[in-house]
Formats: structure tokens, C-alpha cells, sequence
């Protein structure tokens, strides 16, 4: 693997690196070698030579909501919170309970840091300006999907949130929608919370991909994936091929292409298909792969949001060495008019991004 480990094993495969199983004892636990993402945090302010601490403040924030999330996903099926909420959302999705709570934690927590003027949230139509005594000179937007993946909530399958974070534009006050109208390549930080087999925080601030994982038994994110880069070429390929009818010629022909039989590029390539975006890219990320999300009959310009999906894991996937194309062009540079506007997605590995887009260029025009 490209990163190295750094916090009690997490990440080794042991069947590698240990030939029994039975060998594997558990390690104990040294505190010296932990480094907590608010420790990490604070190192890394240093980058940014005239930083005052309010980026910081803003990621802490999104950590404290993220483990709040956390706990409820992990008992959701003890707790009164699965299934719907019985409303449908700006997007006419049928909203789901967590949703909601996800949501309004995010909400909550950037309303009370004071480092965020505005939020803009797959869950809610318009802004949230942010007016608050603390908030007073906050100088950062947020844009979120507070749970990416809603269909997997109720049958114990992974799920996320996605943030992006951006200076503001207008001067002061409560943040404004010009404030979200900025281009992805804008993005001062971003990144994704997994909520899966352990939950995990990865974020960049434009100078790399750390990972960290939550150790519920001190609740505290923990440094385990440092410099986290994606290979420049995967076998793995991860599309909602129900909807193969509907597909542009260009990537129907890739997927033909990947699936046919050839020693040389080690395929066919595995299909693999979460249906939840930060799972399919997260897994992509670090086994390498293509994920892609096309237009359809039912999302003529995609179904993805730019803002608050696309944008932040293209930030996250170009700085682990990855591409993120709308098919054609680079999803970072994408000019943005609405809040809640659609793209076609092609994220993952370079020469496979690469390969997809030579694909569209030459059979959809
Ligand atoms: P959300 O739950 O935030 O609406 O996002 C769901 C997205 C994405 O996470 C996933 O990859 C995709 O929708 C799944 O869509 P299909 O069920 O159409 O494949
Ligand atoms: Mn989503
Ligand atoms: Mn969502």
C-alpha cells in the first residue's frame, strides 16, 4: 500500500504480514504513537503562514458532528431512527430519518464554532446564513451532503457526509449564495466521513489526503492513513450498470472495455457498486478504480451535485494523484450557477479516468 501505518496496525492486512491469524495478538494501546486529528490539526496550521486558527476551528467542528453522527448510524438499528421521515427533499427524494438528524448536527455545529457564515445543504433549498453573535467575522462557506448513501441507511450498509469549505466572497454579515458560486478549484478544504466497517474522517486542505480513523473507545479520530495516494491505474469499476440502456455510447463501450479479457492490463476489471458515493470512492481510493456516475434517461445532466459531492471528493481524488472529469472536462473547474446543479461524475485513478474520457470523446462526441 502507498501509506504507511501509523496508528496500531489499522489497515494491515494481517494474512500478509502474519501467517497465522492466531498470532495476532492485540497490540497495546501506546498513546505516543496516537495522533489525534485535533493534534494533527494544529501541526498542520504551520502550512498556512498567516493562519489564525479558524480553518482549524471549522475542521474540529466538522469532527465533534461527524462522531455525533457516528453514534446514532451505529445503534440505528436499536434507536427509533431508521426509515423515512415521511417529507420528500428540494431533489424529491424521499428523505430518510438520519438524514434529518445528520443535517441538523451539521447544522448545529457550524452555527455554534463561529468560523462559518453560511451553510448550503443537499437537504435544504436555499442557504442557511449564519447570524450569530460568534459568527460575526467568520470568514468560511460550507457546502454538505450531511448523509451520502440514504438507500444503504436501513440495511446496515455504508454511508458518509461531504463537506467542502470556501472563503467567502461577500464582505460581511451572514454568508450569501454568491459565496457558494465559486468554482471547485476554490476550495480552501474538503472532504468525506465513512461511516463503515469503522468510521473514518479523510480530508485535505489542498497539500495532500490524511485519513483517520475513530477509536470509539477514547472517541477520537486517530491518524492512520498519512498521504494518502491512489494508484494511477485499478481494476475496479463501479457503475449502476441497471440503468446500461440509458448510458451515453462512450461509456457503454468502456465498460465493455473493462470487462473484456486481457492478460496485458489485468482484465477483465471487477465491478464493484455500493451506492453509496463516498464507499464506492473511498474503497476506490485506496484499491484503485474508476467510479462513474453518467447521465440517464431519468438524470439527463447526471444525478450528482456538483457543489457539495462532486466537488469536494474531485479536490480529495486530484490530491491523492487521481482525476475527477465530468467525462470530458475537469469537474474542478466547472462553472457553478445553481446550488444544487447536477454533473456526470468520472472519478478514480488517472489512466482509467483517462481511459474513459478517450472513450466519450470517441464514441460520444
Ligand atoms: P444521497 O444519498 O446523498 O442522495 O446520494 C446518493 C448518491 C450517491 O451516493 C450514490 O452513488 C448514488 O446516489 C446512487 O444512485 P443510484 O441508486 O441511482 O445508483
Ligand atoms: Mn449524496
Ligand atoms: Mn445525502
Amino acid at each position: 500500500m502507498p501509506h504507511k501505518q501509523s496508528y496500531c496496525g489499522i489497515g494491515q492486512n494481517p494474512r500478509k504480514t502474519i501467517p497465522f491469524l492466531h498470532l495476532c495478538k492485540p497490540r497495546p494501546f501506546l498513546m505516543s504513537k496516537v495522533k489525534t486529528l485535533g493534534q494533527f490539526i494544529i501541526e498542520k496550521q504551520t502550512d498556512f503562514p498567516y493562519a489564525k486558527g479558524e480553518l482549524s476551528r471549522l475542521l474540529r467542528d466538522i469532527g465533534i458532528a461527524a462522531k455525533i453522527v457516528h453514534r446514532e448510524v451505529n445503534k440505528a438499528g436499536l434507536a427509533d431512527i431508521l426509515g423515512d421521515a415521511g417529507e420528500t427533499n428540494v431533489q424529491g427524494e424521499s428523505v430518510k430519518k438520519l438524514d434529518v438528524f445528520a443535517n441538523e448536527q451539521f447544522i448545529a455545529a457550524l452555527s455554534v464554532g463561529g468560523e462559518c457564515c453560511a451553510i448550503a445543504s443537499e437537504e435544504n433549498e436555499d442557504i442557511i446564513p449564519i447570524d450569530t453573535p460568534q459568527s460575526k467575522n467568520a470568514k468560511y462557506v460550507v457546502a454538505m451532503d450531511p448523509l451520502d448513501g440514504s438507500s444503504n441507511i436501513d440495511v446496515n450498509v455504508s454511508v458518509g457526509t461531504i463537506f467542502s469549505i470556501y472563503r467567502r466572497v461577500s464582505l460581511s454579515g451572514p454568508g450569501t449564495v454568491q459565496d457558494f458560486m465559486q468554482r471547485g478549484t476554490e476550495q480552501v478544504a474538503a472532504g468525506y466521513i465513512i461511516y463503515g466497517s469503522s468510521t473514518m474522517l479523510v480530508y485535505t486542505t489542498g497539500k495532500g489526503v490524511n485519513g483517520f480513523t475513530l477509536d470509539p473507545s477514547i472517541g477520537e479520530f486517530c491518524l492512520s492513513h498519512p498521504n494518502m495516494q491512489t494508484a494511477k491505474s485499478g481494476k475496479i469499476y463501479s457503475i449502476n450498470e441497471g440503468n446500461y440502456v440509458h448510458f451515453p455510447d462512450g461509456v457503454k463501450k468502456y465498460i465493455k472495455y473493462c470487462q473484456e479479457e486481457d492478460k496485458a492490463t489485468k482484465r477483465p476489471y471487477s465491478s464493484r457498486y455500493i451506492g453509496s458515493a463516498v464507499a464506492d470512492i473511498h474503497r476506490n481510493l485506496i484499491n484503485g478504480g474508476i467510479y462513474i456516475y453518467p447521465t440517464t434517461a431519468s438524470s439527463p445532466k447526471g444525478k450528482l451535485r456538483l457543489l457539495y459531492e462532486c466537488n469536494p471528493i474531485a479536490l480529495i481524488i486530484e490530491q491523492a494523484g487521481g482525476k475527477a472529469t465530468d467525462g470530458r472536462h475537469r469537474i474542478l473547474e466547472q462553472e457553478i450557477k445553481t446550488l444544487h446543479q447536477r454533473t456526470p461524475f468520472f472519478a478514480g485513478s488517472a489512466d482509467m479516468v483517462e481511459m474513459a474520457g478517450d472513450f466519450m470523446s470517441k464514441y460520444s462526441g
